[in-house]
């Protein structure tokens, strides 16, 4: 299995944002949009191996909120940014007046969290892996792995509590190359990395 969880810092976790404006009143949704999509979307099919989990912690507990999007269930992701922010949006503005889980739509679960304990939580999930600038050769770290779950953060670095979560599992740092890249550059890069080492499953487009 192939798993992403992305730190969203500054998205309105209550949705409230128009799509006319995703990159400055929605707190970067573009670039979240894009990871989600980029996640699961191929040229003419889905990655049904694939999950992402997007941790959005603007606002702290209880208002903090969680996304769960899982490859085999989906319906209704196209490839393009503004209809996946709608679709990530829809689902927060669902989720706000309640204090639990709800499938917004098919695949798409969201509801409350806390941002600290997800990550630590995710980090038990199999072969974790801290994406960062300065981390060892993805090559190397990669070889004889089949998945990952990896986190990977929006355009904003991991805030120093989100570091010692992650320095406290003893994570693996890995590096995706010697340039900055954005986030959902970052997934592409990881998927490809592990397409050429075995395929992976894909679903109906
Ligand atoms: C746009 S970058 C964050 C800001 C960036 N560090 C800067 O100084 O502009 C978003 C995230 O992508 C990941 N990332 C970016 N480039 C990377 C690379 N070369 N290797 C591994 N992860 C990378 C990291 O998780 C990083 O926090």
């Amino acid at each position: 299995m192939r798993r992403f969880l992305i730190l969203a810092h500054r998205v309105p976790v209550g949705g409230a944002f128009t799509l006319n404006d995703l990159a400055g009143g929605g707190g970067r949704m573009d670039e979240i949009a894009r990871a989600a999509s980029t996640a699961f979307t191929l040229s003419n099919a889905l990655r049904v191996d694939t999950e992402m989990t997007i941790v959005f912690s603007a606002e702290p507990p209880p208002r903090a909120r969680r996304i769960h999007l899982t490859g085999s269930r989906l319906r209704y992701l196209n490839p393009d940014e503004r209809s996946t922010a709608a679709l990530l949006k829809n689902a927060l503005v669902r989720s706000i007046p309640l204090d639990r889980d709800v499938e917004a739509s098919p695949g798409i679960v969201v509801g409350p969290v806390d941002p600290l304990a997800a990550l630590g939580r995710f980090l038990e999930a199999p072969e974790p892996v801290w994406l960062t600038e300065d981390g060892g050769p993805l090559g190397l770290w990669a070889e004889g792995k089949e998945g990952f779950s990896a986190v990977i953060s929006d355009p904003i670095d991991p805030n120093a509590e989100e570091v010692a979560v992650l320095r406290g599992h003893g994570v693996a740092r890995v590096s995706l190359g010697p340039r900055s890249l954005r986030t959902s550059q970052c997934v592409d890069v990881l998927h490809n990395e592990f397409d050429r080492r075995a395929p992976g499953t894909d679903g109906p487009a």
